[in-house]
């Protein structure tokens, strides 16, 4: 069979080392921790009934969620992971020839899905490797129908402002939807989510955020995000849906996880705390780094490759930042205390041994 044109050059999302290998995992931003006893004790329940298809419309889950922001259920749609929910959002608003706007340096899929839907790409540039709000609105051309932004960015793990974000889509045309994804938004000092209400009600409608409950809430492997959007949007992306494309262990562990906030915000606290740690050791060791909103930090390394490589040879796995268009950087997941020292001693013994290969 030949594939659709359009898909023939698409390189598939790369994920960060070490899924399936022995060592500590740095690499693909997620918590360290496993689930709590209560959470055990619930998904032991949930198996009982996996002989079963789960809800057509968790419609428990998406009160809970939208009671957080204020809102109807209505507002909420999930997805099997946010990665579904970018999906949704091409197959319902981009034809192939539209144009989507995504910035020079963040999530990869966002790029990965214009290919598949034969959109065009256009990049907006960073600016001191922030998302340049200017540039993006500098960039929008009548085949414009998506601006994809992530706040806080991943791999820079900068925050676009609150401010900035509402002037922003103040001056949006209504025509083009701006996604804004906030995966890491818990891990920020200044967390604005529980504005999003106003956000959405003080610019146009056309607006939708992505969460995750893959990182602080801990649920990678279960696979599960929601949008947050106004009622036409939601339901043109509610109408994307597979009939059942939440599996029942992800719905009944997401109710509990939003009705105990205090299981992730413990773990929020820890891993903030770790991040206070970390930016300790590399301000004593002169390591460039990017102020981190979000549970992981970028670090500017002349030999970027090389130490990949040889936290590799020990175990550690990291993630190197060429897929991400920025060579001579890499990213590491805060984890814990024991995890962040190991890799603080991997990071010294290559440094050492470079001022060594130098002399
Ligand atoms: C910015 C950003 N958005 C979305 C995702 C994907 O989240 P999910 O696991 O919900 O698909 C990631 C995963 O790393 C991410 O970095």
């Amino acid at each position: 069979m030949k594939p659709k044109d359009t898909i023939k050059n698409i390189s598939p999302y790369s994920e960060g080392r070490g899924t399936n290998e022995t060592g500590i995992k740095m690499s693909s931003n997620e918590t360290p921790f496993p689930p709590d006893k209560s959470s055990f004790e619930l998904m032991k329940g949930a198996l009982r009934s996996i002989n079963r298809y789960p809800e057509k419309e968790p419609g428990g889950l998406k009160t809970l969620i939208g009671k957080f922001y204020g809102l109807s259920e209505r507002h909420i749609v999930l997805g099997n992971g946010s990665d579904e929910l970018m999906q949704f959002i091409y197959m319902a608003f981009v034809d192939p020839g539209d144009s989507v706007i995504i910035p020079e340096v963040t999530f990869l899929m966002y790029g990965i899905y214009a290919d598949i839907f034969g959109a065009k790409k256009v990049t907006s540039r960073m600016k001191n490797y922030a998302i340049d709000l200017y540039d993006i609105l500098k960039k929008i051309e009548k085949t414009t129908k998506v601006v994809f932004l992530a706040t806080p960015n991943n791999p820079t793990g900068l925050l676009v402002p609150e401010a900035d974000l509402v002037r922003f889509i103040k001056k949006v045309p209504s025509r083009v939807l701006v996604a804004v994804d906030a995966a890491y938004m818990d891990f920020a000092d200044d967390n604005y989510e529980k504005r999003f209400k106003s956000i959405l009600q003080s610019g146009k409608k056309n607006v939708v955020f992505l969460r995750t409950f893959s990182k602080s809430f801990g649920m990678s492997g279960l696979r599960l995000g929601y949008s947050v959007a106004d009622l036409e949007t939601s339901s043109v992306l509610n109408q994307m849906r597979q009939p059942f494309n939440i599996n029942s262990l992800a719905l009944s562990l997401a109710s509990h996880m939003m009705k105990q906030k205090n299981i992730s915000q413990r773990r929020i606290i820890k891993i903030k705390k770790n991040k206070i740690q970390m930016e300790k050791f590399f301000e004593r060791n002169h390591i460039s780094y990017l102020p981190s909103q979000t549970n992981f930090f970028c670090i500017k390394l002349k030999k970027s490759k090389a130490f990949f490589d040889f936290c590799r040879e020990k175990g550690i796995f990291i993630r190197s930042m060429e897929s991400f268009g920025m060579p001579g950087h890499i990213r590491v997941t805060v984890s814990l205390k024991k995890h962040n020292q190991l890799f603080q001693k991997c990071l010294r013994e290559f440094l050492k041994k470079q001022e060594g290969d130098a002399k």
